[in-house]
């Protein structure tokens, strides 16, 4: 006799698959939580009857000893988008104006909207650069001025002189939003001095996450740094038991596997060197990116190619393709996508 089986689950369909070459869309990390990880939210599912710290407190200490800055500079929120409502919330008043790169992530538009701002937009170049120069023009009667490095959806980073001279540029009643989402994917070398970039520049946040390199995007952890004055005024606005305890416990467990961590954002950045240097072959041009990504602009119809072949990437308006960076299987499936549509 057949034992009945149990029927399965389907938890209202929240469960995306944690392993899918396919799912090229939204930047995620390919590789599911490190068992370390994974058993550190086993164990902090035990208490979700009760609350989280009713302000991240202890999260915000951990950050700032990782950052090497005081612990009054940091902001904790539901995301980097959690973070950057919180930034625009704390400091923008409705109609105020708010400076955005055409394309950039499509966070940005819904954020301004939501907080009634004017969008003032600045188009990247055709290599996917910022114009930092327009940037900073626009931003003299903007509130807000946001700079992505990596930029989402290029890729491409601005060189530190410039972004430099771009902050001394902007004026103090403006804020700067640096948004390094990405930042983990950049070498030493090419990342900026944060910690002091943000004392010599009082008004500039940087804004980071746990969803990208670090893996936790179904968690919603990110945070932002800044000078202590700004800080104490973002800290106001930390929404009580906004983080929760599972989010928390999975941040601090990445920190105690940074070796291991560090080791696949490597096997990332080297997956995507070789998908671009294979699109070249095939003679695809794509943007300079130094994150988890590659941007393909709309020179062929990057919709079909995909499409046809089963692959959910990113499409813009312009035609243009961002192609998240996967496994080995995804960029073999990415490589005969485009190299089959070239032959048809
Ligand atoms: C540039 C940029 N900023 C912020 C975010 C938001 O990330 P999070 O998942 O931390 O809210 C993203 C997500 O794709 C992004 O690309």
């Amino acid at each position: 006799m057949s034992m009945p089986q149990p029927e399965p689950v389907d938890h209202c369909g929240y469960l995306p698959a944690a392993v899918d070459p396919s799912a090229l869309a939204l930047n995620e990390n390919p590789f599911p939580p490190l068992p370390s990880v994974r058993s550190a939210l086993v164990e902090a599912l035990g208490s979700a009857n009760r609350y989280p710290e009713f302000l991240p407190q202890r999260m915000r200490s951990l950050l700032a000893a990782q950052l090497g800055v005081r612990d009054e500079q940091v902001v904790i929120g539901a995301g980097a988008t959690g973070v950057i409502m919180q930034v625009l919330q704390a400091l923008t008043e409705p109609g105020d104006a708010i400076v955005l790169t055409t394309p950039t992530f499509d966070g940005y538009p819904i954020f301004a909207q939501m907080a009634r701002l004017r969008s003032v937009t600045v188009p990247l170049d055709v290599h996917g650069h910022h114009d930092l120069e327009a940037m900073a023009d626009a931003a003299r009667t903007a509130r807000v001025v946001v700079l992505c490095r990596p930029h989402n959806p290029t890729g491409t980073i601005e060189p530190v002189a410039d972004v430099e001279r771009f902050l001394a540029r902007v004026e103090p009643g403006t804020t700067v939003l640096l948004d390094e989402a990405y930042v983990e994917f950049l070498s030493p070398a090419e990342r900026l001095d944060t910690r002091s970039l943000v004392l010599r520049f009082p008004n500039v946040v940087v804004v980071r996450t746990f969803s990208k390199a670090y893996g936790l995007a179904g968690l919603r952890i990110g945070y932002g740094f800044c000078a202590p004055e700004l800080g104490r005024r973002l800290w106001n606005m930390q929404l009580p038991f906004g983080i929760g305890v599972t989010g928390l416990v999975a941040a601090a467990a990445c920190y105690r596997a940074e070796d291991e961590l560090q080791h696949r954002i490597r096997i990332i950045g080297a997956e995507r060197r070789r998908l671009r240097a294979q699109l070249s072959k095939l003679g695809v041009y794509s943007t300079d990116a130094r994150a988890n990504f590659v941007y393909l602009p709309g020179v062929r119809p990057w919709r079909e190619v995909f499409d046809s072949a089963g692959l959910r990437v990113r499409h813009y308006a312009d035609g243009g393709a961002r192609v998240t960076v996967g496994t080995r299987q995804s960029t073999r499936a990415v490589l005969t996508a485009v190299s089959t549509a070239a032959l048809r």
